[in-house]
C-alpha cells in the first residue's frame, strides 16, 4: 500500500544521502541544506565540487561528510549510527560504462551496497528508504533481460528491495530515473546531453552519441522526488518511474540552440539501450504538486547556470 503525503521535508531528522559526491546526490543534499534541514553523506569520495556547483563554499564546506565504501557493510552501518539519519536516500552506484569496466566492482558498489543498506536500515530500524534503481533495469520492448550488466544490478537491487519488505518488513521506494540533467552530471552513459551543454555555453562543439527520444529530467526535480518518496508513508517495496516529458534527443539539441543560436551540438547514433519511456503516473499518485520543469525551461537555467560556472572556473568542457 502506497499513502499519498504531501511534500514535508521538515519531518524527516536526518537523512543520510549515499553517493551525495555524485550528481543527484548533491542536489538532494543542496536541497536539504537550503532549507536548513539536516543531512549527512556518505560517499566513497571526499570531493565536494559538485556540491560547491549548488551552494555556496561555506555551506558546501559543512554539510557532515563520512567516506567508506558502501559494499563495507560495517562502513554503512556506522554511518547509519553517526549520521542518527531516519531516513536514507541512496544512491551510490557505478553507472553503465563504469559497471561495464569493471564487473565486480559494479556488483559489489550496486547490488552488495543495496543489500549493505538495506540490512543496515533492518538493524538500526530506520523506517524510509528510498534507493535508485534505472529504468535500465527495464528491458526494451521484445527482450527477457535488461541490455547491460549495470541493468541486471539495479533489477537485481529492486528484487533485494521486494524481500526485505516480505521477510522484514522493511519498507522502501525504488526509484527510476532515465536521463537525468544539470549541474554536476559529469559522467556515465546519459550525461552527454547535459556535456553539450556545457560546451554549448563555452562556445565549444560537442556531439551526442545517440539520439532519439528519451525522459529527461531535471535533478533538482529528481532530488525533490527521491526526497518526498524519503517522507512517505510507504508500505512495501514499490519501485516507480521518475516520468516526465518523453523528448528527442533532436529536440534538445534545437532547445540548447534556443538559448545558444550558434551552438555547434549535434547528436548521431543510435537510442539509448532502454525503454524511452516511464509512466510516471504512479509517481504522480504519491507526491502532491511534483515538480516536472519543462525542457525548454531547464535547458535555459542550465545554459545560465554553466556560462556563470565556467567564469568561475567551477566546470569545464570535457
Ligand atoms: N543520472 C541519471 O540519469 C541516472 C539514471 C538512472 C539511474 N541513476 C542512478 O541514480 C544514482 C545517482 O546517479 P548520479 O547520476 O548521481 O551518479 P554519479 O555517478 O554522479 O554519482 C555516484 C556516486 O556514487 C559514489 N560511489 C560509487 N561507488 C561507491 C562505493 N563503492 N561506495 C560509496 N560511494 C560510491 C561515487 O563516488 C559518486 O559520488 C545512481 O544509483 C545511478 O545508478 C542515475
Amino acid at each position: 500500500m502506497v499513502s499519498k503525503v504531501p511534500p514535508d521535508m521538515g519531518k524527516m531528522g536526518t537523512v543520510l544521502v549515499t553517493g551525495a559526491a555524485g550528481c543527484i546526490g548533491a542536489w538532494v543534499v543542496a536541497e536539504r541544506a537550503k532549507a536548513g534541514l539536516p543531512v549527512h553523506v556518505f560517499d566513497l569520495s571526499d570531493d565536494r565540487r559538485r556540491l560547491r556547483l549548488l551552494l555556496d563554499d561555506e555551506s558546501a564546506a559543512s554539510v557532515p561528510w563520512t567516506t567508506g565504501d558502501i559494499a563495507d557493510f560495517d562502513a554503512v552501518t556506522r554511518a547509519v549510527e553517526a549520521s542518527g539519519a531516519t531516513a536514507v536516500v541512496h544512491l551510490a552506484a557505478l553507472q553503465v560504462p563504469f559497471c561495464r569496466a569493471d564487473p565486480v566492482a559494479g556488483a559489489r558498489a550496486n547490488v552488495v551496497g543495496q543489500v549493505n543498506v538495506l540490512e543496515a536500515a533492518r538493524s538500526a530500524g530506520i523506517r524510509n528508504v528510498v534507493y535508485a534503481s534505472s529504468v535500465a533495469a527495464l528491458p526494451v520492448a521484445g527482450a527477457a533481460r535488461p541490455s547491460t550488466l549495470y541493468g541486471v544490478f539495479k533489477q537485481a537491487d529492486e528484487g533485494a528491495a521486494d524481500i526485505y519488505w516480505r521477510d522484514w518488513g522493511v519498507a522502501s521506494v525504488g526509484l527510476r530515473p532515465h536521463t537525468v540533467y544539470g549541474a554536476g552530471r559529469d559522467q556515465g552513459l546519459t550525461s552527454a546531453p547535459t556535456r553539450a551543454m556545457v560546451a554549448a555555453a563555452a562556445g565549444e562543439p560537442f556531439t551526442i552519441p545517440f539520439a532519439g527520444p528519451l525522459q529527461f529530467q531535471h535533478a533538482r526535480d529528481a532530488a525533490r522526488q527521491f526526497l518526498a518518496c524519503a517522507e512517505a508513508a510507504v508500505e512495501g517495496a514499490p519501485v516507480l518511474d521518475l516520468g516526465g516529458p518523453v523528448v528527442t534527443v533532436e529536440e534538445i539539441v534545437a532547445a540548447i540552440r534556443v538559448e545558444v543560436p550558434d551552438a555547434e551540438i549535434a547528436c548521431e547514433g543510435d537510442p539509448l539501450p532502454f525503454p524511452a519511456e516511464g509512466d510516471g503516473g504512479p509517481l504522480d499518485a504519491l507526491i502532491d504538486d511534483i515538480g516536472r520543469t519543462p525542457l525548454a525551461e531547464g535547458v535555459r537555467e542550465s545554459i545560465a547556470a554553466f556560462r556563470d560556472l565556467l567564469a568561475r572556473g567551477l566546470v569545464a568542457v570535457d
